[in-house]
């Protein structure tokens, strides 16, 4: 029996991973290899809504590729490439955007909240419905941002098999929130989060040093004693979750084991914690870094896997919607 297959895209512009989405989502997409058949890429050509500076975008591209193979995607499991390389996506999207309305485009909330921009923008979510409906997968692991985005890939995916007959799978959304507790350590009251970044958020990808001192100036809270209290506390509570996180103990042992000790015990502690937790990661990351070669290698090889899915997709596609077969 064929397994499930999941796919997901990061864009290569954004911040990097923060705890918070290697604790709600990097950390399953690991785990998730050895349950599915997995395509993750390089959501670069959505990178170019923003025009980056093309140097830039060449070396977050592969920033991104040495973060994922760090946190654990293994490219003799699962396939890792970059959108650009398979050229079937912005051709499965032109068709894709021939049966979007304008109406229904101009509804998507994270262009209505830009205000204005480019075309390429307002395209965004259809290039990404493209991005799925080729790869056929049964299930799309996003943050809830994304859960809009998801909904009208399914219609797009129905309307089509709807009008021309069933080609497109459509896909569950899977949406990922378990690192909305993770609090950022300068506002324990909000999430950490990647646009609001600063000395609240801890990447994954930085250094030890860094951390450290992110920890231990984090926002604590009258008192002295390290107790768990979501509402009275949400500073020592949000370390109390970090560390728990961080060393796979329950936070009531973590309670009784600083009963009688202070904050700066216990910073010192939690930042330890986290810096080993990530030690691997970022042992690997600079090891990755350091090697382009490899990196191009791992999307070569991750395209060949790619671009068989997604041509084979849209060799059906172009018959089903009558475009002529090249002779
Ligand atoms: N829009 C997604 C984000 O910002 C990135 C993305 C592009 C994506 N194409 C995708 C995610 C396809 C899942 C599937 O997070």
């Amino acid at each position: 029996m064929s397994r499930r297959r999941v796919l997901s895209g990061i864009q290569p512009t954004g911040a990097g991973k923060h705890l918070g989405n290697y604790l709600g989502a990097v950390r399953h997409w690991a785990a998730m290899q050895d349950e599915f058949e997995c395509f993750f890429f390089v959501a670069d050509l959505h990178s170019l809504t923003i025009t980056p500076d093309p140097a830039d975008l060449r070396s977050q591209s592969r920033r991104v590729v040495a973060e994922l193979l760090a946190m654990g995607i293994d490219p003799s499991r699962s396939a890792l490439f970059a959108q650009s390389h398979i050229a079937e996506h912005p051709e499965l999207a032109w068709v894709l955007s021939c049966l979007t309305g304008f109406g229904e485009a101009s509804r998507m909330t994270q262009f209505k909240e830009k205000g204005s921009g480019n075309v390429g923008l307002f395209n965004y979510p259809i290039l990404q419905a493209a991005d799925i409906l080729l790869y056929q997968p049964h299930a799309v692991p996003v943050g809830e941002d994304q859960r809009q985005h998801l909904e009208l890939t399914r219609d797009l995916g129905q309307r089509f098999n709807n009008r021309y007959g069933d080609t497109f799978t459509v896909p569950d959304p899977y949406v990922q929130q378990s690192a909305d507790r993770i609090k950022d350590l300068q506002e324990p009251t909000a999430k950490m989060s990647t646009s609001k970044g600063g000395p609240g958020v801890l990447w994954v990808i930085e250094d030890d040093k860094q951390t450290l001192k992110k920890i231990r100036s984090a926002v604590t809270d009258t008192g002295r004693e390290v107790s768990y209290d979501v509402a009275g506390k949400p500073g020592i509570s949000n370390l109390l979750t970090i560390m728990s996180v961080a060393t796979d103990t329950p936070v009531a042992a973590l309670v009784e084991q600083y009963d009688g000790k202070g904050y700066g015990d216990f910073k010192a502690d939690v930042a330890e914690a986290v810096i080993a937790m990530f030690a691997p990661v970022r042992t690997r990351f600079d090891e990755l870094i350091a090697d382009p070669g490899y990196l191009d290698q791992v999307l070569r090889e991750g395209a060949t896997t790619a671009r068989a899915v997604a041509s084979a997709t849209m060799t059906t596609v172009r018959d089903r919607i009558g475009l002529l077969a090249p002779t």
